[in-house]
């Protein structure tokens, strides 16, 4: 029994680390509510798939989190000395958003992409092979993680030697980009450490751009040091801070991506077998997977003006929790949405939609495709060790803490 309002007791309950094996009863709980506001707090849940377009297509929902009143940010914090963030255009608007993304996003076109696939490939390999090698295969630790870090660390030019101290900081900074747990501060990370972290990662991109600007490489960093002396299309801290977004997004999600679609390959092993015999079975799983049990549950937005979406009057500041995850198992749009199904049309909003769209997409998905044709085709009868596996203590990014496997040979 609860005076709570209708809601916010799913809405808790969902923040809830029990809960994080299987979210989706409670997230099909808040669907069947449609749009709400919790209780009163300035925040308003969208949880089917029309309700989070008409968000994501809204002019006045916006990321700028200044707009709101709502301790969005920890940065920066008054027990500290530290410096605060650095701008990222995740949480900018236009005109700055379309000007520093602009600047990268050469990087990240499918064409550019393309051609890191063979690199990609012999890391997914050199990892089996180790695997192989030590007779045991944690596909978190050993594969889903290294690898995106791996990759995004030498398209920036990062040292990949100096690869974990960045997986600390990104995986510490990650969670502050958690508007889920930042609404009930039920289990947002320690701010003094948050703090260091962000101070230690972005010393280390100061740093490293210094190297860089003495000695330029064919990388990332050093394009966008030439962009940052060519003129004023990006200040020096917009360079740090695009650092920054870069690492955490590439790192923190991709992670996620690889291993519940391997958790789901490995729960019903036909889809493993199918793609065992075709490889090129391997986009539709990715597709699917997104749908299913997406990397980024939620994406919020901010009001910046009164307005009515879905039927909702939403006031200016208050902060609009796009529910994807919810939205991705809308019964009006997939029949049998608890069902993995990757010959399925899997539309879904999983890399968001519209000007925020992910920039990492053509990557994630290659990254994804690669590991698991080269997983199915290399681990002979692969079993899960621990089902349910621990997940990650986020509400936002979602996946597996570890996928201890056995397996005959690889
Ligand atoms: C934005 C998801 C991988 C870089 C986003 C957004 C989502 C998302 C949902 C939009 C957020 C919003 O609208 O508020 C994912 C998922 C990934 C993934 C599920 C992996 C499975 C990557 C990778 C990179 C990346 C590999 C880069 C190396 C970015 C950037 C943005 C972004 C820079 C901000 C775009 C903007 O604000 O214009 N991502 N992402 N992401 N993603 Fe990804």
């Amino acid at each position: 029994a609860t005076d709570r309002p209708l809601g916010v007791a799913e809405y808790l309950s969902l923040i809830d680390p029990a809960n994080r094996a299987n979210p989706y009863p409670l997230l099909a709980e808040l669907r069947a509510l449609g749009p709400l506001r919790l209780g009163t707090a300035p925040v308003v849940l969208f949880t089917n798939y029309d309700d989070c377009l008409s968000v994501l297509r809204h002019p006045d929902a916006r990321v700028d989190r200044g707009l709101t009143e709502f301790p969005l940010s920890q940065f920066p914090d008054p027990r500290s000395d530290a410096r605060g963030e650095k701008p990222s255009f995740l949480f900018l608007d236009p005109p700055d958003h379309t000007r520093l993304r602009r600047l990268v996003a050469q990087a990240f076109t499918p064409r550019t992409v393309r051609q890191l696939a063979p690199r990609i490939t012999e890391l997914v390999d050199r990892t089996l092979d180790r695997a192989a090698a030590a007779g045991q295969f944690d596909a978190v630790a050993d594969l889903a993680y290294p690898l995106p870090v791996t990759v995004i660390c030498e398209l920036l030019g990062v040292p990949v030697a100096d690869g974990d101290r960045l997986s600390e900081w990104s995986a510490l900074m990650s969670r502050r980009l958690d508007p889920a747990a930042r609404s009930t501060a039920a289990f947002a990370a320690d701010p003094t450490e948050l703090a260091r972290a962000s101070d230690e990662m972005y010393s280390y991109f100061e740093d490293l751009a210094a190297r860089r600007r003495t000695d330029p490489g064919p990388d990332l960093l050093s394009q966008l040091i030439a962009a940052e002396e060519s003129g004023d299309k990006l200040t020096h801290d917009e360079l740090i801070g695009t650092c920054g977004l870069l690492l955490i997004a590439g790192h923190e999600t991709t992670v996620n991506l690889i291993g519940n679609a391997i958790l789901a390959l490995l729960r019903d092993p036909r889809h493993l077998a199918a793609l065992r015999a075709d490889p090129d079975l391997a986009p539709a799983i990715v597709e699917e997977t997104l749908r299913y049990d997406p990397p980024v549950q939620l994406a919020p937005r901010i009001a910046a003006a009164d307005m009515r979406i879905a039927g909702m009057d939403i006031r200016r500041g208050d902060l609009l929790i796009m529910l994807f995850a919810a939205a991705q198992r809308d019964p009006q749009l997939y029949p049998d949405p608890d069902r993995f199904d990757p010959g399925r049309d899997a539309r879904h909003l999983a890399f968001g939609l519209g000007a925020h769209f992910c920039l990492g997409a053509p990557l994630a998905r290659l990254e994804a495709a690669i590991a698991l044709s080269r997983f199915a085709a290399r681990v002979e009868r692969p079993r899960l060790l621990v089902d349910p596996p621990p997940y990650r203590d986020h509400v936002n990014l979602r996946g597996p803490a570890a996928l201890p496997i056995a397996f005959d040979a690889i």
